[in-house]
């Protein structure tokens, strides 16, 4: 099938490419020179494992094209691919000007039959919006479907590949026929629905997600208090089929480019509606509260933090992602600074990404996991980058000045504790040192 992608970031670039490597012919289309500029070279302006391979593959092969005429793009298609970013606006909902330009372009562009397929994250309503756009520019018969995304960051191709479900919500007939044929080769797994449902269930899944991960932090944070080991807790609860064992990991709360933003943009849906949807807000709050955890920490083990040296191991939201996108590390680390701690911080990977959106210019970025932990008075781990789990305990305590050590991951066992001198906090689990 031909296929035009609106819009190069996550999930755009990922769908493009893993379509063409399907047999489809895809155009992505991007308003931004530099980014298809970079494309055509083979050079990926995100960090994604495996994407850079994959987009080679399929230009190689005639099936995977850049552009920045969208116009063209949307003549040759049958499917155009709506996925242009949703920014949160100041009071929480989806920002919707760039879709909705976007939307017109196509309408004024289309030049016969067409299907708009939006894998945007968008609030239950605004297809219809986009429908009735799209209805003013044009007269040319355009089938509107919702298409929601399910795909992670750092995993992004395989979940693509090999999804748990589709979901495709249209009330076009021919449109739905169209779309089961192009997603079957992904999975068996396809749920057809109305457009609304299709829509609301994007957001219930993440809000589902992003609610399971406050439970179980405040469920770390009880274990604390009561001594019992929230790892274990998780796995008991997790072989329980209804629960799953999935999105159990407590930590420092969740961040990235989704979960903050759609659990925002959910709570703002259903203020539209009048109802105050109480759950989710407590779960916003539980999760920004959490990060907290590491600072209170520290000054458990330090006292007055003013004057001492923080090295910071893990920027980005998650691992295998240079994404920055609302990580915790942002206030956890102002906050060390607003109380006079000095910051070291590596990052595999993120580092670039992090100095351009923290303000601060006061923290010492580090080439090395060793060289920002060199003589710190503690080091707090941010994130789960296998790098630090494989680092040695013994190694890490002769580089401190004083081996404290808070885990914000929980990514090292007893049995690596065990012959250290570390003063050890992680989340959720008895005192291990
Ligand atoms: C999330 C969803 O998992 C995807 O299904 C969805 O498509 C995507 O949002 C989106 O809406 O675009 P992503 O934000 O890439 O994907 O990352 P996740 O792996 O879900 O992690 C989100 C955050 O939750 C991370 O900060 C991670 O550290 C945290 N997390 C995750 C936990 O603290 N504990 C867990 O057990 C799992």
């Amino acid at each position: 099938m031909k296929l035009a992608v609106i819009g190069t970031g996550y999930v755009g670039l990922v769908s493009g490419v893993c379509f063409s490597d399907l047999g489809n012919d895809v155009t992505c289309v991007d308003k931004v020179n530099e980014k298809i500029t970079m494309l055509r070279q083979g050079e990926v302006p995100i960090y994604e494992p495996g994407l850079k391979e994959l987009i080679k593959k399929n230009t190689d092969a005639g099936r995977l094209q850049f552009t920045t005429d969208l116009s063209s793009a949307v003549k040759e298609a049958e499917i155009i691919i709506l996925a242009v970013g949703t920014p949160s606006l100041p009071n929480g909902e989806a920002n919707l000007t760039y879709i909705m330009e976007a939307a017109k372009e196509i309408a004024l562009a289309v030049d016969g039959k067409k299907i708009i397929m939006t894998k945007s994250t968008v609030p239950v309503g605004t297809n219809e919006k986009i429908e009735n756009l799209v209805r003013k520019h044009t007269a040319h018969p355009v089938a509107i479907a919702s298409v929601p995304e399910f795909l992670r960051e750092g995993s992004a191709i395989r979940d693509t590949l090999g999804p748990d479900r589709i979901v495709i919500g249209t009330e076009n007939e021919a449109a739905q026929k169209k779309l089961i044929e192009l997603h079957q080769p992904l999975t068996e797994n396809i749920l057809l629905t109305d457009v609304r449902s299709a829509e609301m269930i994007k957001y219930a899944s993440n809000a589902f997600l992003a609610t399971k991960i406050s439970f179980i932090n405040e469920i770390a944070n009880i274990c604390e208090k009561v001594g019992a080991d929230v790892t274990r807790v998780a796995e008991g609860m997790g072989y329980d089929k209804r629960i799953g064992s999935s999105f159990l990991r407590a930590g420092i709360g969740y961040g990235g480019s989704c979960f903050p933003k759609d659990t925002q943009a959910l709570i703002q849906i259903a203020g539209h509606v009048d109802y105050d949807f109480k759950l989710l807000k407590s779960v916003v709050e539980v999760n920004h509260d959490q990060r907290f955890n590491v600072i209170r920490k520290l000054e458990t083990i330090l006292g007055d933090l003013s004057g001492k040296t923080i090295a910071i191991w893990g920027l980005a939201f998650k691992p295998e992602t240079d994404d920055v996108r609302d990580a915790p590390a942002f206030e956890i680390i102002s906050s060390l600074l607003q109380r006079g701690a000095l910051v070291k911080a590596y990052d595999p990977i993120a580092t670039e990404n992090f100095k351009k959106n923290l303000l601060h210019l006061d923290v010492t970025y580090c080439q090395t996991a060793e060289e920002a932990a060199l003589h710190a008075d503690a080091l707090c781990v941010l994130t789960e980058w296998k790098e630090f789990q494989e680092t040695s305990l013994t190694d890490i305590q002769s580089w401190l000045k004083t081996p404290n050590l808070i885990d914000g991951r929980n990514i090292y066992s007893e049995e690596q504790l065990a012959k250290t001198e570390f003063v050890y906090y992680s989340v959720g689990r008895p005192n291990m040192n």
